[in-house]
């Protein structure tokens, strides 16, 4: 058996028997370019990840989503592999590129007919699906035409998610704007491990902010074509955030992060402003031109549910010098010098550390501080070095405990109150995981990518038991099982 972290999580021998609200929503999530591979068939233009990948020293061992894992050609097999798993919703984001080439213009009929036939399959199984309008792959057109440090994009967003809402709005009922637009603006515009792989504070900041307007723009054009029991909503990326000490100069440490992180996206939709403070420590970072009269109300359109992805906490400590802030590129503008610190917790192969209690704690707070719509999570889950076993099985125990410890959190937030609607596992399959490309494994389905076989692992069996009975067994039970 592959032991995966550097240390077991046990499983704690209280860990009772767990059940979910009736109706909670159970599902997996996939996205566009980590799955699909057919980057070139049936009208596809490239998209910022297409042009990423393949330059040189972007993407470890020189990775890329051309074939992905060829879900393109694959889907009703994969729909099928999801209704095998029970799946009750089935997240995925479609690709932009493919439906609308270069970002403009009419939609793309052979691209539409993609999506047609995946949400006709669904509708077969009785798998709800969840489409996500952009999960982080924008055209290339558009990177040419500025990104999104660019305000025009914004528009061109508004204007896809409004054809795409028209084509397909009458078979989904929820529709995610972004994906995470901290990665897309802070990792893409700001320390450049994403794509674009743009290195400059003021075009992450710019680019936070269009791709919030995009997000209210697009809000606004779908709730317009008045489209009979639709959900609209975001996925935000949400961390935990703590000071490494309980000195002064940690606690700005960790108010800085935290805003940076959580608020700068967390205020604008939902209370309609960026948080004072934040902006108050990027005062001599940039001034804001790109924000226009009208902005703040169009980014805090009224959304009806807030997805949340959670993976770990930050643990973090003032610089070691004076200086908050360093000329350097990085994901936390004006904050550069703000330390990072290991605990020595288990981590997952993404050196992730595992922090359950962080997720009843961002939960908590969301409800708390922000809002009382619905929440979601909708994307958690470990990255594993999964092996084939000689027996042809792959057994990923710690997956396991990583996804029941995070849902006894979960569940934990529930009985405290949380709107908690449902959770869904990142990930379906193993897929292309971005800049780490394919050597990182998130799926509860192993895909062995130079044929293309999918694996049922020891995680979607289990999974599958907690969909069918609706929450997770106690240890005496679990042990009783094996
Ligand atoms: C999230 C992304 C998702 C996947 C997981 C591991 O930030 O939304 O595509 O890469 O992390």
């Amino acid at each position: 058996m592959t032991t995966n972290f550097t240390a077991p999580i046990a499983r704690d021998a209280t860990d009772t028997r767990v059940t979910f609200p009736t109706s909670f929503r159970w599902g997996a999530a996939t996205a566009a370019y980590q799955i699909e591979g057919a980057v070139a068939e049936d009208g596809r233009t490239p998209s910022i990840w297409d042009t990423f990948s393949h330059t040189a020293g972007k993407v470890v061992g020189g990775d890329n989503g051309d074939a992905a894992c060829d879900h393109y050609h694959r889907m009703p097999s994969d729909v099928g592999l999801m209704a095998r798993l029970g799946l009750r919703s089935y997240r995925f984001s479609v690709s932009w590129s493919r439906l609308q080439a270069g970002g403009r213009g009419r939609l793309n009929p052979a691209g539409l007919d993609f999506y047609r036939r995946l949400l006709d399959e669904l509708g077969a199984r009785g798998i709800e699906p969840w489409l996500t309008l952009y999960h982080w792959d924008l055209p290339q057109e558009l990177e040419d035409a500025g990104g999104w440090p660019n305000r025009d994009t914004a528009y061109r967003f508004a204007d896809f998610a409004d054809l795409v809402h028209g084509a397909l709005g009458d078979q989904v009922t929820h529709w995610t704007t972004m994906n995470e637009p901290w990665c897309s603006a802070f990792l893409g515009y700001g320390d450049g491990h994403h794509a674009p792989g743009r290195t400059d504070r003021h075009d992450a900041l710019a680019a936070a902010h269009h791709l919030m307007l995009g997000h209210g723009l697009a809000i606004e054009a779908m709730r317009a074509q008045q489209r009979p029991g639709v959900q609209l909503g975001v996925t935000l990326n949400l961390y935990a955030v703590s000071p490494a000490t309980g000195s002064a100069p940690d606690a700005e440490a960790a108010r800085r992060i935290d805003g940076l992180m959580n608020r700068w996206f967390l205020d604008p939709i939902l209370r309609g402003g960026y948080p004072e403070d934040v902006r108050a420590d990027l005062r001599t970072v940039d001034d804001f031109g790109f924000i226009a009269d009208g902005d703040a109300r169009v980014i805090a359109a009224p959304i009806d549910f807030l997805g949340v992805n959670y993976y770990t906490r930050h643990v973090v400590a003032a610089p070691a010098g004076g200086e908050w802030s360093l000329p350097t590129p990085s994901s936390w503008p004006g904050s550069e010098a703000v330390r990072f610190l290991d605990r020595g917790l288990p981590v997952t192969e993404m050196n992730w550390e595992i922090d359950p209690d962080g997720l009843t704690e961002v939960l908590t707070r969301v409800h708390r501080d922000y809002t009382d719509l619905p929440l979601y999570v909708t994307e958690n889950g470990a990255a594993c070095d999964d092996r084939i076993e000689a027996d042809g099985t792959v057994q990923d125990p710690d997956r396991i405990s990583y996804v029941d410890a995070h849902l006894r959190a979960c569940h934990r937030a529930v009985q405290a109150g949380v709107p908690l609607r449902g959770y869904f596992a990142w990930s379906l399959m193993d897929n292309f995981e971005w800049a780490w490309g394919y050597g990182k494994r998130f799926g509860m389905i192993y895909v062995d990518y130079p044929t293309q076989r999918r694996i049922t692992k020891a995680s979607a069996s289990w999974y599958a038991d907690v969909i069918a009975r609706n929450g997770l067994a106690s240890v005496d039970e679990t042990e009783s099982l094996k």
